[in-house]
């Protein structure tokens, strides 16, 4: 197809257009990063992500689809097309940057440890936990994985798909330790009272984004713009009450 619209206009091909005459936002996600994005007991995916994506499909006047995709496969799904953005808790990281692009972050989190009982007074901070006797989880394809073979690489590291999966290892005292977002953590110790500690000041720095394909500039304008508004009117601070501040 030509670079150039019938009226020889220079047309430029965006997500936002297909948005648009499809009737339908579709966003990427992987339910379970609570609160981002998780399933509840009538199995609906609901959350932080969740709510803004809501907001985002109205401004643009359209329906919204959730397409839940797993972690480890995400960016291949947005780079051939399953959906239009990803908006999943991800951090934006200069390696990811080289595939996507990324709109301004939207928040910014940092790992933090759930450590098992026992350990409390043994344990104080991560570093302390780089150490061949301890087995420390996290989730496979994350933030985690890398922050856990950079700063714990001594220690027995075990992947999981699932940061329920991780998680529990640590609550049924398997694991010494899991490494994850903060948010994610504090919401599973406050779940889980009596059964680890969370360790909860943040040892990496992770602002998180929505992830679009590279080379659209419109799509990146509008959701910039967008974030704006509803930083400035009280939209933003409303959904993050709801899902932070409970
Ligand atoms: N922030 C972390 C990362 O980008 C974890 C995100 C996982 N998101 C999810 N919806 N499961 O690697």
């Amino acid at each position: 197809s030509s670079l150039f619209a019938s009226d020889n206009t220079l047309w430029q091909k965006s997500t936002l257009n297909e948005i648009i005459e499809r009737g339908t936002l579709r966003v990427g996600m992987e339910a379970g990063y609570m609160p981002f994005e998780m399933t509840n007991k009538r199995g609906d995916i609901v959350g932080f992500d969740v709510d803004i994506a809501r907001q985002m499909a109205k401004a643009m006047g359209v329906k919204l689809e959730l397409v839940n995709t797993a972690w480890d496969g995400i960016i291949p799904a947005l780079l051939t097309g399953k959906f239009d953005i990803i908006m999943s808790g991800m951090t934006l990281t200069p390696q990811r940057n080289l595939q996507i692009n990324f709109a301004q972050p939207y928040i910014v989190v940092g790992q933090t440890i759930l450590l098992r009982k026992g350990l409390e007074g043994e344990i104080k901070s991560y570093k302390d936990l780089n150490n061949k006797k301890y087995t420390v989880a996290t989730k496979l394809g994350t933030t985690g994985e890398q922050a856990t073979k950079r700063y714990l690489s001594k220690s027995d590291i075990r992947l999981f798909e699932t940061e329920a999966d991780g998680a529990l290892e640590v609550a049924n005292g398997k694991a010494d330790a899991f490494v994850y977002d903060l948010p994610f953590n504090a919401i599973y110790s406050s779940q889980n009272p009596g059964k680890l500690t969370h360790l909860d000041t943040a040892f990496t720095h992770e602002p998180l984004a929505w992830g679009i394909r590279k080379g659209d500039p419109d799509f990146e304008n509008w959701l910039n713009n967008f974030m704006r508004q509803i930083r400035g009117d009280g939209t933003y601070d409303k959904i993050y009450g709801k899902w932070f501040e409970s």
